[in-house]
């Protein structure tokens, strides 16, 4: 019986890892084929630049919180310009079937077509990020936090370029992030993490790599966190 009982729980805990693994390996085959159809219209200039006029002419519906150049209207909506196209191409693709959820995402994400959601990625990716305040003293002590943990995904200038990642494929830029949304975001992960998010959340994403890494932040360490994020790529 005993014998019985242990092949079964290892036939159950078999195919359990090798879900996880084909889960793992259908994401990371996403984000190669969206990478791939991002690489191939910016290799060509007159494919870029058409991708750039029609994506800047879906901004419509963003622009009132992302701005039309990407730089965010208020602290708690993430700034879109200079940020990784494959990502930004990544995450419309997660709102669209709500493996990340916030309400007006969803369903924006749902509005566009494949095509459009590439060329707002791309016009977005291409603008230039604008310094924003933060404080030098917090800022010093985030400093010391990010190189232990997190430079080695999104880089010594937090453009998302650190050594593990996955050939091509490159982590979020957080250089020069809005404070309150990495603050925000980290204790999302944090939140997922330990369990401890509520229904009335209006915010849910879920990352093994950044819930591994937020699971122990301290509420201080995330603020200090957010203002060294916010004060690199200047
Ligand atoms: C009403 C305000 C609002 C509008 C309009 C809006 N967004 Fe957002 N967007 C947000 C907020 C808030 C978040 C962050 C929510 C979260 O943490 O998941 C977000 C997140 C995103 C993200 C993920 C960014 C990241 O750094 O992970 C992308 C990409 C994005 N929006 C693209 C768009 C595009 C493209 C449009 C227009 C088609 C648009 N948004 C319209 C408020 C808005
Ligand atoms: C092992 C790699 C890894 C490490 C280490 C890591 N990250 Fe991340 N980070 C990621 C990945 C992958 C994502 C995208 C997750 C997703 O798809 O939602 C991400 C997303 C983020 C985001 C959200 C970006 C956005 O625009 O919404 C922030 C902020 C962030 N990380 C900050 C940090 C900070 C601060 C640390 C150190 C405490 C850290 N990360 C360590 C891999 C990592």
């Amino acid at each position: 019986m005993l014998v019985g009982k242990n092949i079964c729980t290892r036939v159950v805990l078999a195919v359990m890892l090798l879900g996880l693994g084909l889960q793992a390996m259908a994401q990371s085959a996403e984000q190669k084929e969206l990478l791939k159809r991002i690489n191939d219209i910016k290799a060509s200039p007159a494919l870029k630049e058409k991708a750039m006029k029609q994506g800047k002419a879906r901004t419509a519906l963003c622009k009132r919180c992302h701005g039309v150049d990407g730089n965010s209207l208020k602290p708690k909506f993430p700034n879109l310009a200079g940020q990784n196209a494959a990502y930004i191409l990544e995450q419309m693709e997660k709102y669209a079937d709500k493996r990340r959820k916030f309400r007006v995402m969803n369903v924006l994400s749902r509005k566009f077509t494949l095509e459009d959601k590439v060329n707002l990625s791309i016009y977005f990716g291409e603008q230039k990020v604008k310094p924003v305040l933060f404080n030098a003293d917090l800022a010093a002590k985030g400093k010391v936090l990010y190189e232990k943990s997190c430079q080695k995904c999104h880089g010594k200038n937090g453009l998302g370029d650190g050594k593990d990642r996955d050939e091509d494929v490159l982590f979020a830029r957080i250089a020069g992030q809005k404070e309150v949304y990495v603050s925000n975001t980290l204790k999302v992960f944090r939140g997922v993490a330990n369990n401890q998010l509520t229904s009335t959340s209006k915010v849910y994403r879920e990352s093994d790599k950044m819930e591994e890494v937020t699971k122990n932040l301290s509420d201080t360490d995330i603020v200090n966190l957010a203002a060294y994020v916010a004060s690199l790529g200047r």
